[in-house]
């Protein structure tokens, strides 16, 4: 008389860093960015956008989720870089943006236009700039992006793409600013 050893397989459990998701994230970049589009947060806005550097100002922070303002620049990229333990997501007010993701095997590119909205769970690794403006055709005005991070950024890791077409960590930097603005 055999015996039927029945194991019970627990299903994935997953464990999230916030009660947040995705959804949620996505949804408070869109709200946010609808409010600066308002006028809402008009006096945390510069007085002349900047073109040398990449600027970024906080515009809602609790426990569970901050929610940052960035106006980018020609030419100057975010480098590879992951969120660290934060889920992040954008929504594109102005001009467009392009990023280079790391899928695990090679860099997939898209243009993130006005309007577009993108998620980062967790892993994600990328690197942004402002797109490039069409020949002949240089964009008047900021270009503007609302990004939502949960928990709050506290970290982020910088990669790079090694000449056998792997990704290498190449630094980790403690920081709660996006995308990593200047210090
Ligand atoms: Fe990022």
């Amino acid at each position: 008389m055999s015996h039927t050893n029945t194991s019970v397989i627990s299903p994935a459990v997953s464990i999230s860093p916030t009660p947040l998701r995705s959804a949620d994230l996505l949804h408070i970049a869109d709200r946010a960015a609808a409010e600066v589009l308002d006028g809402s947060h008009d006096a945390l806005l510069p007085a002349v956008w900047p073109t040398a550097e990449r600027w970024s100002t906080r515009i809602h922070a609790d426990d569970d989720v901050d929610v940052w303002l960035i106006s980018w620049v020609p030419d100057r990229s975010t480098e590879l870089h992951d969120h660290a333990g934060s889920l992040g997501a954008l929504t594109v007010l102005s001009g467009s943006l392009s990023e280079f993701r790391w899928t695990g095997e090679e860099l997939a590119h898209r243009v993130l236009g006005t309007g577009d909205q993108a998620a980062f769970p967790l892993g994600w690794v990328h690197d942004v700039t402002r797109a490039i403006d069409p020949p002949g055709e240089p964009r008047s005005g900021p270009t503007l992006s609302v990004h939502a991070y949960s928990p709050p950024l506290t970290a982020m890791s910088y990669y790079e793409v090694t000449d056998r077409g792997t990704l290498r960590r190449t630094r980790s930097e403690l920081t709660d600013l996006p995308e990593g603005a200047p210090a």
